[in-house]
């Protein structure tokens, strides 16, 4: 089987150029691969480089060391072919959508233009609107400012703007910690449709990991730059080799680890099966 995302031996620093220590490294000696619509989870404490991580794996930078392969081709060349073809096909939807999408835009402008500059045409009114349904807002929403929104409703229409390329990855970097409990279910949910509907890849960057448990077919426990244990989700927080997973694994059953369930109601408590040791989808 050939990985859709490959990354072997990748080392990375931030304002590179002067070679230091191997502590020195933000990221160092990762590898890993992703399956065409394979999901996997990124965990890890604060600061460890699961974001840094997945903005090399999109390409918005580049490793010092190591290799970063695409559907078979090396992201280097992907990127020096012309970055539209490889951003379309990597997308990312980031924590606060707040943030990541410009409070001077409407939803329509908002939507349009992924579209506009990763594809080169535009898109017309009911294309737009189509997106809009597939994430669960209406029409009505197109032309209103990110303002009049709520996080919840933000977070869909950056999800519906990751969607309009048809990227074949989907990075989440904490898609729902910004967001009301009571909309992180939806949110989740939401990203799971879209996955099985488009048979995209998730990668999946959170710190909780009875969402990771859910979500997820494998993970990666990334401790200060460095892979401390990978393989599938259930074993590894079911059974945790490494101490530093454990840890992890201990820390969040301490805030009830089975605790984030999101069956339909959303939000909802239910504890139980949802557990590190419930095993992903
Ligand atoms: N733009 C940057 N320039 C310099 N250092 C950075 C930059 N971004 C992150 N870092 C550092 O790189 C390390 C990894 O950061 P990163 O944001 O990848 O961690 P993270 O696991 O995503 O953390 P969090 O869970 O808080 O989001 C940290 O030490 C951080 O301070
Ligand atoms: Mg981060």
């Amino acid at each position: 089987m050939t990985a859709l995302v490959e990354v072997r031996g990748l080392h990375f620093r931030y304002g590179s150029g002067r070679r230091g220590a191997a502590a020195g490294w933000t990221l160092a000696d990762i590898s890993l691969a992703l399956a065409a619509g394979g999901t996997l989870g990124i965990v890890g404490e604060s600061g460890s480089g699961k974001s840094t991580l997945i903005r090399l794996m999109c390409g918005l930078l580049a490793p010092d060391e190591g290799t970063l392969t695409f559907d078979g081709r090396p992201v280097a060349g992907w990127l020096a072919a012309g970055r539209r073809a490889f951003l379309a096909r990597n997308q990312i939807v980031f924590q606060n959508p707040r943030r990541s999408l410009d409070p001077r835009m409407t939803v329509a402008r908002a939507l349009a233009e992924p579209v506009r500059a990763l594809e080169g045409r535009e898109p017309g009114a009911d294309e737009l609107v189509a997106g809009l349904l597939r994430v669960g807002l209406q029409a009505e929403v197109l032309g209103r400012y990110p303002h009049q929104l709520s996080g919840g409703q933000l977070q869909r229409v950056a999800i519906a703007r990751a969607r309009s390329v048809r990227p074949a990855v989907l990075y989440a970097d904490e898609p729902t910690s910004a967001l009301d409990v009571s909309v992180q279910a939806q949110v989740l949910n939401l990203l799971m449709d879209l996955r099985e509907a488009l048979g995209l890849a998730l990668v999946m960057v959170t710190h909780n990991l009875a969402v990771v448990a859910r979500l997820t077919e494998n993970v990666i426990v990334l401790n200060r730059g460095r892979i401390v244990e990978a393989g599938p989700t259930h074993e590894v927080l079911g059974s945790p080799a490494d101490p530093y997973t454990a840890a992890l694994v201990g820390a969040a059953a301490d805030v009830s680890l089975a605790g984030a369930g999101w069956g339909a109601g959303g939000g909802g408590h239910g504890g139980g099966d949802g557990g590190a040791g419930g095993g992903g989808r």
